[in-house]
């Protein structure tokens, strides 16, 4: 089932998720959910908060990159296969230098920024089996992650735009909540509480 993405303004988008269990309810249901509102959507991660679930789980499929010919092949043959399931993640390290990646968000539609992160992580998690994995990323495959950890953390990109960015985009964003603006996907908008 496709659910409907929060926009920036609502104040889910800011909380720190709660770790979850094995048993948490509905657990296998709504990671189905998640990829079919990411996919929905066109996007390559989404994190539960973004769903109006405040929990320790975000989505990855970076596949579309595959046909992206700016990108090595080395980093495209990796991508075109890089789907995977995030649940109580936690970054152990983020080394190398920082570089910056146009950046946007399911939650704030028609806004891209270049933003500025580290280039390697090592990332402890488990999949949906529950089953633990400490796995080093670097490149897109490691910004797409920093970008959904953030989102479990109440963090967005636009937090991380120079103080001048941010305060050109700010009508923007408080158009976004407000809902004044045409999106191709199924949002809720904070300032309306509008469904579509
Ligand atoms: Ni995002």
């Amino acid at each position: 089932m496709i659910l409907p993405i929060l926009a920036y303004g609502d104040p889910i988008l800011r909380k720190k998720g709660k770790k979850i269990t094995k048993d948490f309810p509905e657990l296998e249901e709504f990671i189905d959910n998640m990829f079919e509102t990411m996919y929905s959507a066109f996007g390559i991660g989404l994190a539960a908060p973004q769903l109006g679930l405040s929990i320790c789980l975000f989505i990855v499929d970076a596949s579309s990159f595959e046909d992206d010919d700016e990108i090595s092949e080395e980093e495209r043959n990796f991508l075109s296969t890089f789907k995977q399931v995030f649940i109580n993640p936690k970054m152990l390290d983020e080394s190398g230098d920082e570089w910056s990646f146009n950046e946007g968000c399911l939650s704030i539609p028609e806004i891209r920024e270049d933003v500025f992160r580290k280039k390697n992580i090592k990332i402890e998690f488990y999949d949906e089996k529950f089953n633990k994995h400490v796995k080093e990323f670097n490149g897109i495959a490691a910004r797409i992650i920093q970008h959904e950890y953030d989102h479990i953390n109440g963090i967005l990109f636009t937090d991380k735009l120079s103080v001048l960015k941010k305060r050109l985009i700010k009508g923007k964003l408080e158009n976004i909540s407000r809902g004044k603006i045409e999106v191709e996907y199924r949002m809720r908008f904070p300032k309306t509480k509008k469904k579509r």
